[in-house]
């Protein structure tokens, strides 16, 4: 395999979903920058608007919805041919303690973060079922190591990297590679609640062996790696970018 075709991205066709922050639009910033073709997704007219001014294919799209998954990725593959890529990033947590869960949060968590992925997975599959595919699910060290007030939250995103390696095997004959990444603390609106805290943050940094905590940009090279031809042996892994504080 030739390295320099085997990174390249020149008109390959990707979908994030979740684009327009955080880690979502650094990923679709890097992709975009390597020459793809890229589609993102968020729910507020604003996310869209960014996305459109700056070079990302923006969509409405709630993946918590049970009907607009199939028909975007519809869309795309009848334009293109082809999505080369997909990568479902959208996602929601909660610091809502264990024993106040209400059903109607629960419900919104496990829609967004679980569902919603199975949701745009199988749309993909049955969309490029001829040609195969690779999917990336944005997952967390949450799914593999917990932390207080995040119990629904560690739930959706342990069940997602099954789900990863599920689909994996179940897939892998019809050509489809499904890997997840598992950020640790990145720097995004989602971790804001911490970041203003002065004391929590140099405690949590002490748990980092790098010393820092995560920007989004650290999670565009991984995302790369899976996406890429790079990675054909890869399937049902997950890439953990945290820093190394699971190491310790
Ligand atoms: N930040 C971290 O420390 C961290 C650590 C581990 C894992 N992660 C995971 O990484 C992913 C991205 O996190 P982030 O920190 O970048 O989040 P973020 O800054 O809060 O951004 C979330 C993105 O998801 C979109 N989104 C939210 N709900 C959606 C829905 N129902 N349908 C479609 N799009 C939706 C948002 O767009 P709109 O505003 O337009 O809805 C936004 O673009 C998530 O899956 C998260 O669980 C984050």
């Amino acid at each position: 395999m030739n390295m320099k075709d085997a990174f390249s991205f020149q008109d390959r066709v990707i979908l994030i979903t979740g684009a327009s922050r955080g880690i979502g639009r650094a990923m679709a910033e890097g992709f975009r920058d390597a020459g793809a073709i890229v589609y993102g997704t968020g729910t507020r007219e604003d996310s869209i608007a960014w996305m459109q001014d700056n070079g990302v294919n923006g969509r409405l799209l709630d993946v918590a919805s049970h009907d607009q998954a199939a028909p975007l990725i519809k869309e795309i593959v009848e334009r293109h041919g082809r999505l080369h890529c997909l990568i479902n990033n959208a996602g929601i947590s909660s610091t809502t303690p264990a024993s106040h869960y209400k059903e109607e949060e629960m419900q919104q968590m496990l829609e967004t973060n679980f569902k919603g992925a199975m949701r745009l997975c199988q749309a993909y599959y049955k969309a490029q079922r001829r040609h195969g595919g690779v999917i990336i699910n944005v997952s967390s060290v949450m799914g593999i190591v917990a932390t207080v007030l995040a119990s629904v939250y560690c739930g959706t995103k342990g069940a997602l990297i099954q789900l990863t390696k599920a689909l994996a095997v179940e897939w892998a004959g019809a050509g489809f590679r499904v890997n997840a990444l598992c950020p640790g603390f990145i720097e995004t609106d989602m971790t804001s609640h911490i970041q203003s805290r002065e004391g929590l943050m140099g405690r949590m940094i002490d748990t980092i062996p790098l010393k820092r905590i995560g920007r989004p940009e650290d999670l565009v090279g991984p995302a790369m790696l899976l996406a890429s031809d790079a990675s054909a042996y890869m399937t049902g892994q997950c890439i953990v970018v945290d820093g190394g504080m699971t190491a310790m």
